[in-house]
């Protein structure tokens, strides 16, 4: 089967056509490149010998996107594109919402018109209220406190509803946790544009001495050692788990929501200290103020997606350390030359 990857080019997406060319899925690519490179996906050809056709188009262009299921006899699609940096957010709401949302509603129209009925969409624990007791589990109480946010909580809602109006479409909704590593060959990665947004990709640039030291943001909160924690996830082990969504979606109809995490959470001096167990280095860091927004711990219950999906997580905060550091200590700048 031929699957559309949106946003294919970028972290999860370039992690996911690996993982999916590996189960002996066929893909297609979309990206407008507004957050990556087309080099990733060059990698994962010379990875896995495999071709991905790769669109660099942007998701909003009806008739583009169009043209690409014309060509191509797809099956179902995985819809990552999109913007996710919470405090970019915060400051150009208007172009998180248009991003986003038209993304998604452009891409279900176009589905809808080629008989395409199946798509899993990347969600985020983000969607959670902040007032849920842990772990989350699928039925927890919803609600944001960023745009970002709320697009991946309206992504759902518009998605719930197409599927409703026609009893033929199959969705399936996964809301990943902390999403770290690399593949193990180092060949792709996380490569932020400018400074990063999240934890790990801040370690390895310290490690690596693009970055002085990392700011450990606060170590008051009630958590075993003062830090915030939080359910960080392989993303090889998220890549698989969108292998499992397809399964889910070609014996099912509806909409049904996924939890992708390891139910396990670890500080962020946990992190700091298996970091530089695993890589045999010493991290410099010091404790800064709290970062506005930050909830003192956060982690999932994954019992469902293990029952239904046939899921479960399996690489260790080992793994996580070495890998982001193999593919930082090899692509020190990224995908650049
Ligand atoms: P990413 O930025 O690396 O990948 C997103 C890709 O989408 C990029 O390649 C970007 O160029 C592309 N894109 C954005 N808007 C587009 C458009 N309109 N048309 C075509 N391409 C477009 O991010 P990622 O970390 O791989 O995240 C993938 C998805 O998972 C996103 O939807 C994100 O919100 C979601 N998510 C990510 C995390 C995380 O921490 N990384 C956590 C939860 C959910
Ligand atoms: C993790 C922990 C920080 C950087 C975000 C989004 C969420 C989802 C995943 C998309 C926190 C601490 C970080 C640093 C630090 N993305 N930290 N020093 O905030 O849990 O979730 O990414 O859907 O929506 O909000 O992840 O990686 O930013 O932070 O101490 O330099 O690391 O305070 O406790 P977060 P993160």
């Amino acid at each position: 089967m031929k699957v559309l990857v949106t946003g294919g080019a970028g972290y999860i997406g370039s992690h996911t056509c690996l993982a999916l060319l590996e189960l002996g899925y066929d893909v297609v690519a979309v990206d407008n490149f507004c957050n990556s490179s087309p080099e990733s996906l060059k990698r994962v050809e010379e990875l896995t010998g495999k071709k991905v056709p790769l669109y660099g188009i942007d998701v909003r262009d009806e008739a583009a996107l169009d043209r690409v299921f014309k060509e191509h006899e797809i099956g179902c699609a995985i819809h990552f594109a999109g913007l996710k940096a919470v405090g970019e957010s915060v400051e150009k709401p208007l172009s998180y919402y248009e991003n986003n949302l038209l993304s998604t509603m452009t891409l279900l129209k176009v589905m809808g018109k080629n008989g395409v009925k199946k798509i899993v969409f990347s969600s985020s624990a983000t969607v959670y209220s902040t007032e849920n007791v842990m772990p989350l589990n699928e039925t927890g109480r919803m609600g944001c406190t960023n745009p970002y946010g709320w697009t991946k909580f309206m992504c759902e809602e518009i998605i719930r509803d197409y599927a409703k109006a026609d009893p033929e479409w199959s969705a399936v909704l996964l809301r990943y946790f902390n999403p770290v590593g690399a593949h193990p060959s180092g060949r792709i990665g996380e490569a932020p544009n400018g400074i990063p947004n999240n934890l790990m990709p801040f370690i390895t640039q310290t490690a690596c001495g693009v970055r002085k030291e990392l700011v450990v943001f606060g170590d008051d909160y009630p958590t075993h050692d003062g830090t915030c924690v939080r359910d960080y996830i392989h993303v090889m082990d998220l890549a698989e788990g969108h292998a499992a969504a397809i399964d889910y979606l070609m014996a099912h109809t509806g909409t049904e929501v996924f939890n992708l995490g390891t139910g396990v959470g670890y500080s962020v001096l946990d992190m700091v200290k298996a970091f530089e167990e695993v890589n045999g280095l010493q991290l410099p860091h010091r404790i800064g103020p709290r970062r506005p927004g930050d909830i003192a711990v956060c982690y999932a219950d994954p019992t469902k997606s293990r029952a239904l999906l046939h899921w479960t997580a399996k690489r260790t905060l080992k793994d996580m350390c070495a890998d982001a550091w193999h593919w930082q200590q090899l692509n020190p700048r990224g995908y650049e030359a």
